[in-house]
């Protein structure tokens, strides 16, 4: 059986960034966050082969996986681009550690929260001021919820529309993508990370457990921090 087609892929993919973002794309008005997940750096791949003027963003909350750095600093070298780093206010964070710590992420809901408000939510709303449109690598197959999105949503929180032009990818398919494109992978994938957030936050999944289990895995919750809606 063969499997998918890689150019039919990149060329899916261009299409959907022109049709939607047209010729009146700019980096005033497009952004795209990245995570260096494999689907995030398809995108950049795709984004920086359209010739469309994106403003690639990543969210440095302080609390990345040092190979999540490393990756972040091949993907520079690779296409040639800097990724527009967003970080936390430094008070805050000072607080927030002279308080509970990042123990308390552990043991309240609410501290969790709140560490994720100061780290990533506050820097992206930050970002997203006069934006018109979010591109994110969001993976219907990652969770429930997330099959019951729409590629293009109105995100009023944001102030913004959403766009996931991969969201009905599977993971053969990006697979397929990423080899074709020979874009750099965080090696993190290779050891049972399929999803990889912050490094208190992420734990490697077993074999059959769902792509987000290792993520915030002490929760019961809806497994979002609120950059997506749970
Ligand atoms: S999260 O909300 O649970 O962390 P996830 O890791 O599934 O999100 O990634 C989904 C999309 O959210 C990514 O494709 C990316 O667009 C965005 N995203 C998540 N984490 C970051 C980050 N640290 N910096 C920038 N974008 C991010
Ligand atoms: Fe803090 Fe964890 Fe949220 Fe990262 S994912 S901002 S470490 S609570």
């Amino acid at each position: 059986m063969s499997g998918p087609q890689p150019q039919s892929l990149l060329d899916q993919l261009q299409g959907r960034l022109r049709d939607a973002l047209g010729e009146s794309c700019s980096s005033e008005s497009v952004l795209f966050t990245t995570s260096f997940s494999k689907e995030d750096q398809v995108l950049t791949w795709a984004i920086a082969e359209s010739g469309l003027d994106v403003e690639l963003v990543s969210l440095d909350t302080g609390c990345l996986f040092p190979a999540t750095l490393e990756t972040w600093s091949r993907t520079e070298a690779h296409f040639g681009l800097t990724i527009r780093r967003l970080t936390p206010v430094s008070s805050e964070v000072e607080a927030f550690e002279a308080g509970g710590g990042m123990q308390a992420i552990y043991l309240s809901d609410g501290e969790r929260k709140r560490c994720c408000g100061m780290r990533k939510l506050a820097p992206l709303r930050e970002a997203c001021a006069g934006k018109s449109w979010w591109i994110t690598g969001l993976r219907g197959g990652h969770s429930a919820n997330r099959s019951a999105m729409d590629m293009v949503e109105d995100a009023p929180e944001w102030g913004l529309r959403k766009f996931h032009p991969l969201l009905d990818w599977d993971d053969d398919m990006i697979e397929a993508a990423a080899v074709a494109t020979g874009v750099p992978v965080n090696p993190l994938h290779a050891l049972g990370y399929p999803s990889i957030g912050c490094a208190p936050c992420t734990r490697p999944v077993l074999p059959g457990e769902a792509v987000r289990a290792g993520r915030w895995w002490w929760e019961a919750s809806s497994r979002e921090c609120g950059l997506h809606r749970g």
